[in-house]
């Protein structure tokens, strides 16, 4: 009994270290990003479902990638959103090799602008209880875990509609009028 009991301990002591051990990034690799990094989607260059920008100003690179009907790996700075309150940044390359360098975000948005709610690597949930990385890691490997339409993920409940009500409500744009 108290074996067992001893062994559970010591196997989710484990877990538990692997589990920081997959939030510990390198910190030499690592943009900074802040509150104000993000801005309004109508501020970003849509490519078709989602919008990019690039916080290294490579702009070009990230459009590059996101346009092509091959995939490849973002450029770091890239950074994407479908709607809002969830963003994908890129740092540089080693920041942290199991979500390929990419860091999750959820916002809060409203007409004052973006505060940042949750971030990290594959431990972030969503607010509607699902996790990025759970989801993203489901693309195809030459999709740099984005998911689009057909690269493997499941499809979100939404809608198309849904979707770009979402994206032109987008309420920090009042801030640009
Ligand atoms: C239930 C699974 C699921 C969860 C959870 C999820 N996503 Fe996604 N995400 C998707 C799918 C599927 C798409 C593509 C949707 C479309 O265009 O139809 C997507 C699209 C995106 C995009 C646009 C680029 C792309 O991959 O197509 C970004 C950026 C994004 N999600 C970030 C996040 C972040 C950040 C979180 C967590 C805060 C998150 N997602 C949680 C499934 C998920």
């Amino acid at each position: 009994m108290q074996l067992s009991f001893l062994k559970k301990s010591v196997l989710l002591g484990s877990a538990l270290l692997l589990a920081s051990q997959a939030f510990t990034a390198d910190t030499s690799k690592q943009l900074e990003i802040t509150d104000d990094s993000f801005d309004c989607l109508g501020a970003m260059t849509k490519v078709g479902e989602f919008f990019v920008a690039n916080l290294l100003g490579d702009l070009d690179a990230t459009i590059a990638i996101a346009s092509s009907s091959e995939g490849g790996r973002y450029p770091a700075g890239s950074m994407v959103s479908l709607i809002p309150s969830e963003v994908m940044v890129k740092h540089q390359e080693g920041w942290n090799p199991e979500t390929n360098d990419w860091e999750f975000f959820e916002l809060s948005v409203s007409s004052t602008g973006s505060k940042i709610a949750v971030r990290g690597t594959t431990e972030v949930i969503n607010q509607f209880g699902g996790n990025c990385f759970g989801c993203h890691q489901l693309a195809r490997p030459e999709w740099d875990l984005i998911c689009g339409t057909d690269h493997g993920c499941a499809p979100l409940p939404l809608s198309r509609e849904q979707i770009h009500g979402i994206q032109s409500g987008d309420p920090r744009c009042e801030m640009k009028e």
